[in-house]
């Protein structure tokens, strides 16, 4: 069965609808730990109650080479084939993303290559667009660059709230990155003629 570690930052409501999705069988892979940058984010706690592995990786302590090899250390003893970013706050330098070419997936609060970086939700937001979405790509060594295997749009109504957008987009994610991952890990999605 395939198996993936999923790395996050926050409070990790995207690693839970994923721990939900395999945990029913909608998506049929397993999840090998989480991982996460710091041992503030909530995440780790609820990945414990749901009696998932949790590692810190010692970013902080040691910088962002250490943890990385130690997060490739881990990947490579415990044979984990997809490395899955569900909030997690730090780009991963080229020599870990070429290591991973083509592993690595990443889901972004934006229809990129609209609104990249740290804030999708709030730059769309603020330059009034009508329609925002979800993306869920592939890593490769730019910032929220690399192949787009999915995207679903989230339309911004005017009398919306930016807190009725922020659910909006993370309900659209949470729809959206089981079911794409469930495709990339079944071979149905035609990424190889990409690379
Ligand atoms: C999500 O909006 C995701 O797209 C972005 O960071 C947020 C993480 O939310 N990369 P959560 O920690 O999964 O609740």
């Amino acid at each position: 069965m395939t198996s993936f570690a999923i790395l996050v930052s926050g409070r990790g409501s995207n690693m839970e609808a994923l721990a939900e999705a395999v945990r029913d069988g909608r998506l049929d892979a397993r999840i090998d730990f989480v991982a996460a940058d710091s041992a503030e984010a909530p995440a780790l706690e609820k990945a414990r109650k749901k009696g998932i592995d949790t590692f810190v990786l010692p970013y902080a302590a040691e910088g962002k080479k250490k943890a990385e090899e130690f997060l490739s250390g881990l990947c490579s003893t415990r044979r984990v084939e997809w490395i899955v970013l569900a909030g997690f706050m730090r780009i991963l330098s080229p020599e870990f993303v070429r290591a991973h070419t083509g592993r690595i997936v990443n889901i972004h609060p934006s229809l990129l290559p609209s609104f990249p970086g740290k804030d999708g939700i709030g730059d769309a937001w603020k330059l009034g667009v009508a329609v925002t979405g979800v993306t869920i790509h592939l890593v490769d060594e730019g910032v929220d660059s690399g192949t787009i295997l999915a995207q679903r749009p989230v339309e911004i109504h005017p009398e919306d709230t930016f807190e009725i957008v922020e659910k909006k987009i993370h309900d659209a994610e949470h729809a959206l990155y089981w079911k794409t991952l469930s495709e990339l890990f079944r071979g149905a999605l035609p990424v190889e003629r990409r690379w």
